[in-house]
């Protein structure tokens, strides 16, 4: 039986929290700017609603889960899509077993009501008539009406929201009087070689060290040539890897092979070749980018193993052919 509360002679029928357990690992600063939004330093004060931006994949979700947890605050997130209607958003009507309507409030309304921490998140995929609805909720008004349900619904003085954006292309422009309500802006950067490494280690910690710095020195570059493989991409890439190892006990595939392979399968052919595929995502910025390929990974560039030695040694003495890695 769901959690009900009655508003002004409407019973509404409570969501349930969501029991992940987002842990934060590194950019700890981040995490305290998150936290000092949610402080109030005064009665009169009121709690801010941050906007936390950055690629998909890098943390968004959850640096907010984590701060919900570290309030020791029920967690709710409200996934949002480009047809949320402001319904959905707030109190969704829906036909009970003995044919009346029963009211249920939405994750957002749940943690106004109770006093949670709402994520709402990839806000920038929602209209703009869903956040219209919200407007008041994100002032000094602390308030939503439920057209549906014909009452107006006040935030605990506990409750507190936050928005993650992602910075792509698939999203709506928010009208300026909502990204107002939404400050500060919180964004994510792609974490240290240190952190990523230690995110990759939590969430696996059964992956060998050799195979969690393949991952990490490929995340790295792939950073530092700003292509858009997150950490997410990482744990997939790690976990796929772990798994065609382990798939064969009788034929085992060599640590080498089922990583690239992970990563074609999670990531496509062009993730094994980082530095072709950032040279062409700058041809059209007009950049220009060294090309690099597979066994940078696994050999130092002065590696007389390295499967690009001969051909760079070659190239010295008598090829005609120009150096394409000369700027
Ligand atoms: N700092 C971190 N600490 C712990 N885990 C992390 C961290 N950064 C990323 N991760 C892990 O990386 C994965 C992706 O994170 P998350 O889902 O929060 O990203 P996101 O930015 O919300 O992505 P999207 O834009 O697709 O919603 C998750 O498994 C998450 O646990
Ligand atoms: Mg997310």
């Amino acid at each position: 039986m769901t959690k009900h509360v009655d508003i002004d002679g409407v019973r509404l029928h409570l969501a349930t929290p969501d029991p992940s357990r987002g842990e934060w690992i590194g950019q700890s600063e981040v995490l305290k700017q998150l936290l000092a939004c949610w402080l109030t330093v005064d009665d009169a004060d009121l709690p801010l609603a941050p906007r936390v931006t950055g690629p998909p994949g890098i943390g968004k979700t959850t640096l907010a889960m984590a701060g919900a947890r570290q309030r020791h605050q029920d967690l709710y997130v409200y996934q949002c899509t480009a047809d949320t209607r402001p319904e959905d958003l707030l109190v969704t009507p829906v036909l009970s077993d003995e044919g009346r309507i029963r009211y249920h409030a939405s994750p957002l309304v749940t943690a106004m009501i109770t006093g949670g921490i709402c994520v709402l998140d990839e806000g920038n995929r929602m209209n703009e008539k869903s956040w219209a609805s919200l407007a008041p909720l994100l002032d000094h008004r602390r308030y939503v009406e439920s057209i549906i349900a014909g009452i107006t619904i006040s935030a605990h003085p506990d409750f507190r929201c936050a928005v993650t954006m992602n910075e792509d292309e698939s999203t709506f422009e928010i009208p300026d009087y909502i990204l107002s309500r939404l400050q500060p802006t919180l964004s994510l950067e792609h974490p240290s070689r240190e952190d990523e490494l230690a995110i990759l280690e939590y969430h696996l910690p059964f992956a060998d060290v050799e195979i969690l710095n393949l991952t990490v020195e490929f995340l790295q570059q792939a950073h530092e040539l700003k292509l858009d493989f997150s950490t997410r991409d990482g744990i997939n890439v790690l976990r796929y890897t772990l798994k065609r190892l382990a798939s064969d006990p009788e034929h085992p595939l060599s640590r080498d092979s089922a990583w690239a392979e992970a990563v074609i399968g999670c990531l496509g052919e062009d993730a094994l070749d980082l530095q072709s595929l950032a040279a062409r995502k700058q041809v059209s910025l007009g950049g220009n980018i060294v090309p690099m390929g597979l066994g940078d990974f696994f050999f130092a560039a002065d590696d007389p193993l390295h499967p690009d030695a001969d051909a760079d040694a070659d190239d010295d003495d008598d090829s005609d052919e120009p150096d394409e890695r000369e700027p």
